[in-house]
C-alpha cells in the first residue's frame, strides 16, 4: 500500500476537556489489543489539547494511546505578540500535536479566511514541523454551475502557491463537498472518487506524477459507519475527515475498522 490510510476526527467546537477524557478512556479500552493500519488522529478545540496530550503521552493510559495522533483545528500564521486570540504553530507543539486542519470551509466562509490566510497558514505550520490537513471543496450551487473542477484548482494553487515538495510530502489533502457536511448528504463514492481523482491530477501537473502518487487525498461530509467501506474501496480516497460521527467513540471506531478493511 503505497498510501497508508488516515481517519481524523475533527470535533469542531464540541467536546471540552471533560468530554475528551470521557471519549478517549472509552475509545483506548475499545482499541486494546487492536492493530488498525492507518494513522488515526483527533482534533479537538484548542482548550482540550492539554488533556488530550496528557492521556495519550501518560503511560497509565498504556501503548493504545500512541496510535493517536493529534491535530489542531487551527493556527496562526504569525510567531508570536500582539494577535489576540490565536495560538501559534509553537504553543501547540508542546502539546504533541503532528497535524493542524487548514482551509476548513467553516473557517472560509464563517470566518473569512482567504486563499492568502490559508497559505500562509500553511507554510507556518511547515515551518514548524506541523502537518497540514488541507481543506478544499466546492458549494452546491458551484458544483450545479458547472464549476467544481474550477474551484478546485484555485483552491490547491492559491493554498499550495510557494510550497514546496518536501513540504507537499507532510501534506494531508481533505476534500470535503460544502453540500454534504453536517448535512447527512454524502458525495455518491462516483462523485467522490471523480473529484480525488481531479484533485490528483492537479497535484500532477504541479508537483509530478511521484508526488501525485503519494499524497494523501481524504474523504469528508457525512462520513458514517455504513457508508465508509463504500467510500474508502475508490482508489483515489485515502481516509476521511469526520465530524458527527466522530464525537461518538463507537461510531468513530466503526468508520475506522470499516473504512481501512476496504482502503486499497
Ligand atoms: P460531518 O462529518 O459532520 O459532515 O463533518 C465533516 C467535516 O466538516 C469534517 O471536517
Amino acid at each position: 500500500m503505497i498510501r497508508k490510510p488516515i481517519f481524523a476526527a475533527n470535533w469542531k467546537m464540541n467536546n471540552g476537556a471533560s468530554a475528551t477524557e470521557d471519549f478517549i478512556k472509552s475509545f483506548l479500552s475499545k482499541i486494546q489489543g487492536e492493530n488498525l493500519p492507518c494513522d488515526i488522529v483527533i482534533a479537538p478545540p484548542f482548550i482540550s489539547l492539554p488533556k488530550l496530550a496528557d492521556l495519550l503521552h501518560n503511560a497509565a493510559t498504556g501503548q493504545n494511546a500512541h496510535a493517536i495522533q493529534i491535530a489542531a483545528q487551527n493556527c496562526s500564521q504569525f510567531d508570536s505578540g500582539a494577535y489576540t486570540g490565536e495560538i501559534s504553530v509553537l504553543m501547540l507543539r508542546e502539546f504533541f500535536v503532528h497535524y493542524v486542519i487548514l482551509g476548513h470551509s467553516e473557517r472560509r466562509a464563517i470566518f473569512g479566511e482567504t486563499a492568502a490566510t490559508i497559505n500562509a497558514k500553511l507554510k507556518k505550520a511547515r515551518e514548524g514541523n506541523l502537518k497540514p490537513i488541507f481543506c478544499i471543496g466546492e458549494t452546491l450551487a458551484e458544483r450545479e454551475a458547472g464549476q467544481l473542477e474550477t474551484v478546485l484548482r484555485t483552491q490547491i494553487t492559491g493554498g499550495l502557491d510557494g510550497v514546496s515538495e518536501k513540504d507537499l510530502a507532510e501534506t494531508v489533502i481533505a476534500y470535503e463537498p460544502v453540500w454534504a457536511i453536517g448535512t447527512g448528504v454524502t458525495a455518491t463514492s462516483q462523485q467522490a472518487q471523480d473529484a480525488h481523482a481531479f484533485v490528483r491530477s492537479v497535484i500532477a501537473e504541479l508537483y509530478g506524477a511521484e508526488a501525485a502518487a503519494r499524497i494523501r487525498i481524504q474523504y469528508g461530509g457525512s462520513v458514517k459507519p455504513g457508508n465508509a467501506a463504500e467510500l474508502m474501496a475508490c482508489p483515489d480516497i485515502d481516509g476521511a475527515l469526520i465530524g458527527g460521527a466522530a464525537l461518538e467513540p463507537q461510531s468513530f471506531l466503526e468508520i475506522i475498522r470499516n473504512g481501512s478493511a476496504t482502503a486499497e
